[in-house]
């Protein structure tokens, strides 16, 4: 149950994300609706919720397993990089290569969680 709430929020937050940055670069009026200030927070507040209660369902931790030390890390990444693009860069193709890193760092995420291994798919470049 929690590791589906974890997914589907993960799966939200991709898509909230994806959509925002394709907003953004358009310089839609979109980005001023309320729920697209308010829905993003709340989705990745249960995202992370449902992260901190797994890691403690499982027993295993970041700084101490390897492949949840690789997830947090590149989670706070993607909220730089996430900030980068929705924020903070002022020309388009700041916007666009803070957007696209932050997609590729989701997958990476995505791949370490299914591999269970801190490398993710970067292990496939080995
Ligand atoms: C954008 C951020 C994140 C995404 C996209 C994500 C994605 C996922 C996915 C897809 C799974 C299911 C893997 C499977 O089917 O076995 C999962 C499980 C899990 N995630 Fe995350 N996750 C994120 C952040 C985090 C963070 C920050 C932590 C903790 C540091 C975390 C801890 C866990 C744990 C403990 C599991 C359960 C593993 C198991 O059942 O053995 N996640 N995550």
């Amino acid at each position: 149950m929690l590791k589906n709430i974890h997914v589907f929020t993960a799966l939200i937050s991709f898509t909230l994300f994806f959509i925002r940055g394709l907003w953004v670069i358009k310089g839609s009026t979109m980005m001023q609706q309320k729920w697209v200030k308010i829905v993003p927070h709340v989705n990745d507040t249960v995202l992370l919720g449902t992260a901190i209660a797994l890691t403690i369902s499982i027993g295993q931790y970041p700084f101490t397993d390897a492949w949840l030390t690789a997830k947090l890390l590149a989670l706070v990444a993607y909220i730089c990089l996430g900030i980068e693009a929705l924020r903070i860069a002022k020309t388009d193709v700041g916007r666009g290569l803070a957007w696209l890193s932050a997609l590729v760092v989701f997958l990476f995420i995505v791949s370490v969680a299914l591999t269970k291994n801190q490398f993710g798919f970067l292990f496939a470049l080995m």
